[in-house]
């Protein structure tokens, strides 16, 4: 393989689809930093639903507009999980931004301009030097376009309930299918529909369906892209 060469990788795709545990793979196997910028925009939302700036799941635009100069996220490195947890305010949220209540909340937050723009410029700083897969639904789109590789991940929605399912379940948060699979659809929806940087699949990004492909096969596949992202840009000068 070409390694001298640190490219930018961007994952897109639905919530629960595996991409995370696929960029985080991938990048240990390259060496490269990851970023779950989900986990951001959840940091937000847990920051919004502590200081009552959403009320029956409506979010504060203006309020929340006015709180963001205060709400300082970063990642630290955690040896035990080989992660970057998520720090709000210097507090590790890395577990309760993970909980059902967030999920439910997180989506709404994640429609708000302003809360994106802040996010996207802290996104794009974090790449600037290459090297780095983030993951999330509107990489390849918006936060890194000039990106070497672009994969967007999906699987069905039942495959990727029972997933999450049994995430919940291995961590002792009690959750149904029927709620979970809910969940999920209802944030498909906001995603995808939304105006501000709806999930989209771009032009230039590679499909994976990682309904019947396990982890390893996940990443063997997107090794391969890899590689031939790294191939081609051996000879050329503005790669
Ligand atoms: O990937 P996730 O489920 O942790 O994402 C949480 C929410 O944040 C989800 O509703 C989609 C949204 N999100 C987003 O709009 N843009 C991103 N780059 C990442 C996540």
């Amino acid at each position: 393989m070409y390694t001298d060469k640190k490219i930018t990788i961007a994952i897109d795709g639905y919530s629960s689809c595996g991409k995370s545990t696929l960029a985080k793979a991938l990048a240990k196997r390259l060496g490269y930093i990851f970023i779950d910028s989900g986990a951001m925009y959840r940091g937000v939302a847990l920051y919004c639903m502590r200081h009552q700036l959403i009320l029956d799941g409506i979010p504060l635009t203006d309020q929340i507009e006015t709180a963001l100069s205060k709400i300082k996220l970063s990642f630290i490195y955690n040896a035990s999980t080989e992660k970057h947890d998520l720090y709000l305010n210097d507090e590790n949220v890395e577990e309760l931004i993970r909980m059902p209540d967030v999920a439910s909340n997180v989506s709404p937050i994640a429609t708000i301009k302003c809360v994106r723009e802040k996010l996207v410029a802290e996104q794009q700083k974090m790449g600037e030097f290459g090297g780095i897969v983030m993951d999330g639904r509107d990489i390849g789109s918006v936060v890194f376009p000039n990106a070497e590789l672009k994969l967007f991940v999906t699987a069905s929605p039942e495959i990727r309930a029972e997933r999450r399912l049994k995430e919940l379940t291995q961590k002792g948060i009690p959750a149904t299918f029927k709620d979970v699979l809910a969940n999920l659809k209802e944030r498909d929806l906001i995603d995808s529909t939304r105006i501000e940087s709806p999930l989209i699949q771009t032009k230039d990004a590679l499909f994976i369906d990682t309904s019947n492909l396990t982890p390893e096969g996940q990443l063997k596949l997107s090794l391969k892209f890899v590689n031939q992202v790294l191939e081609n840009c051996k000879d050329k000068t503005n790669c």
